[in-house]
């Protein structure tokens, strides 16, 4: 059976330590806890969306080291496919030192390691898993060349592709024009197009010049104000689950992988945003990335009780 949903990009492992409060610079906070998890916008993403209950396939690169081993099994202890998960002599597995502050705040820093030798090959080498009605999901954790090679083909073969443009970094048009459905997050929404995101009103803004380049459907996370959608049949701000933030780490992620189930089983969009809303609000309630991912039923269960 044909994959529903295929993810290229990064996977890491992330190193948390939770502090009462961030460090500044040149500061030693002491006291904290440690906790490492799966981690990597790409592997979170799709274990996301296999936890929703999509089946998912990752394409990546792992180093041939002891972080690569612990990320291949963690995913496919999540159900992720990872066939296409090359292991890369040349490079390390990514790695992420994260703080989390007392609010459940964060910093982070990234050594991406074998994530941008991610090229336009792999993506060649995982044509088999691009098949018409699948869903393609991309970041930015990448290299660039294998996030276009990666959208031109599920052009070509009819997948929908959805692109999380994290981090954020300038795109080119013809990227652009190969997304159906782009989701920065109010950061990254600013350094696409300059405008300053403080509300509903500027977010329509920065939607409609992001639109005008040619994606269809663009959705702004807004963080705990919500999310602000801006498609052909919908246009408007969906208010975000109200909880107690313990570790925001990985919350676009989670909304992202969540989003891209609830698509793949069908659901309209504004079903499907607020399906995304709910897994991305549980998981802020614990600490870690792939380790707060929420199960189908928590996520079906909060649906029910909102
Ligand atoms: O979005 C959260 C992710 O960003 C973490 O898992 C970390 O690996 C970084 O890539």
């Amino acid at each position: 059976m044909a994959p529903r949903i295929v993810v290229v990009g990064s996977c890491s492992t992330d190193l948390f330590v939770r502090a009462a409060r961030i460090p500044a610079v040149g500061e030693t906070v002491i006291g904290g806890t440690f906790h490492t998890s799966g981690g990597g916008k790409g592997a979170n993403q799709a274990v996301a969306a296999a936890r929703a209950g999509a089946r998912v396939e990752f394409v990546g690169r792992v180093g041939a080291d002891d972080f690569g081993r612990s990320v291949r099994a963690g995913l496919s202890g999540f159900g992720v496919g990872i066939a296409h998960l090359a292991r890369d002599p040349q490079a390390p597995t990514g790695v992420a030192f994260i703080f989390v502050g007392g609010r459940g705040e964060n910093s982070i820093a990234v050594a991406s390691g074998a994530n941008l030798r991610v090229g336009p090959g792999d993506v060649r080498r995982a044509q088999p898993l691009f098949r018409a009605g699948a869903i393609l999901l991309l970041q930015l954790e990448i290299g660039l060349a294998a996030v276009r090679a990666a959208g031109a083909l599920a052009r070509r073969r009819g997948l929908q592709v959805i692109l999380n443009p994290a981090p954020a970094r300038p795109l080119p048009d013809a990227l652009m024009r190969q997304v159906h459905l782009l989701t920065p997050n109010e950061h990254e929404a600013e350094a696409l197009t300059g405008i300053r995101i403080a509300g509903a009103a500027s977010a329509a803004r920065a939607a409609a010049r992001l639109r005008r380049r040619g994606v269809k459907t663009v959705i702004i996370t807004l963080g705990p104000a919500g999310v602000f959608v801006s498609a052909p049949s919908v246009q408007g701000l969906f208010p975000g689950f109200r909880v107690r933030a313990v570790d925001t780490t990985g919350a676009g992620d989670v909304f992202n992988g969540a989003l891209a189930a609830a698509l793949a089983e069908g659901r309209e969009l504004p079903a499907a945003v607020r399906f995304g809303q709910a897994a991305a609000a549980l998981s802020v309630t614990r600490l870690g990335t792939q380790s707060s991912i929420p199960a189908r039923t928590e996520i079906d269960r909060l649906l029910r009780r909102s």
